[in-house]
């Protein structure tokens, strides 16, 4: 049986994707077996950031047309024993995924796999609902920014309202001169964990590498000697603390 994790966010543009992708790539390096699913109808971003781009050929919406069989659409990262990959559609007329066809899917390759990584549309629409409704666990991105942390509180609330009893925060693109707040007009670490319920699994911080690797389809995390692996693998660590507390 998988566990499945929803990465999501209150604010747009905090990170989902790209923690999503190097989640997924760390827990591959380390003998997992890994799917990630992209959620984002019509916005789809994971297939760039893997390199994957030109391998997708079927997507979530040809599978629930019943246009392609499940397997059909997943497609390997070959540099990973088992990392897999089900792109969303980026064509928004075609089939919306309902919250029944994600729990369908998700029951289909449990067994295969040990974690079902979601990378969830912008919140709190249907979609959005449909994309966390069946996650074992939330982790909701976030940025040194008020908005972002308000926003943030309000989706927690949210998905514990929808049943989704384990989750965590993870703060991202982080600073170090405005960790403390200070005369800067940023909420301090201190306000920040104040201002949510649910515990931090961790931050990470704003580097050029991370933002490159977007790009570039090479996870960050494949980076020889980085210490951005180390900063995976404490957050995934703090993850399991929340999940198993
Ligand atoms: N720690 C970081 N350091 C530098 N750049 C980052 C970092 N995290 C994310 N980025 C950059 O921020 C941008 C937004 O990241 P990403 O696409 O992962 O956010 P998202 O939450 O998935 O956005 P959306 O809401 O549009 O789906 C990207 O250009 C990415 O490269
Ligand atoms: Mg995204």
């Amino acid at each position: 049986m998988s566990v499945t994790l929803a990465v999501t966010s209150g604010k747009g543009g905090t990170g989902k994707t790209m923690f999503s992708v190097n989640l997924a790539a760390l827990l591959a390096m380390n003998e997992s077996r890994v799917l990630i699913i992209d959620l984002n109808t019509g916005l789809r971003n994971v297939d760039i950031c893997l390199g994957m781009e030109n391998q997708v050929i079927y997507d979530l919406s040809d599978v629930v047309s019943g246009l392609c069989p499940l397997r059909r659409a997943m497609i390997r990262d070959d540099r990973f024993e088992c990392l897999y990959l089900i792109s969303a559609s980026q064509d928004v007329s075609k089939a919306r995924i309902s919250d029944s066809d994600i729990k369908k899917i998700i029951d289909d390759v449990s067994s295969d796999f040990d974690f079902i990584i979601i990378d969830t549309p912008p919140a709190l629409g249907s979609d959005w609902q449909s994309a966390v409704i069946c996650a074992d666990m939330a982790v909701v991105m976030l940025t040194q920014e008020l908005a972002s942390v308000r926003d943030a509180d309000s989706v927690d609330y949210r998905l514990k309202k929808l049943g989704v009893k384990k989750r965590c925060a993870v703060i991202n693109r982080l600073k170090s001169e405005n960790y403390g707040g200070g005369e800067s007009c940023f909420p301090s670490l201190t306000e920040i964990f104040s201002m949510i319920h649910m515990p931090v699994a961790g931050g990470i911080v704003e580097d050029k590498n991370i933002h490159l690797s977007m790009n570039s389809g090479v996870p960050v995390v494949c980076m020889k000697d980085s210490y951005v692996i180390e900063n995976f693998k404490r957050i995934f660590l703090r993850m399991l603390d929340v999940y198993y507390g």
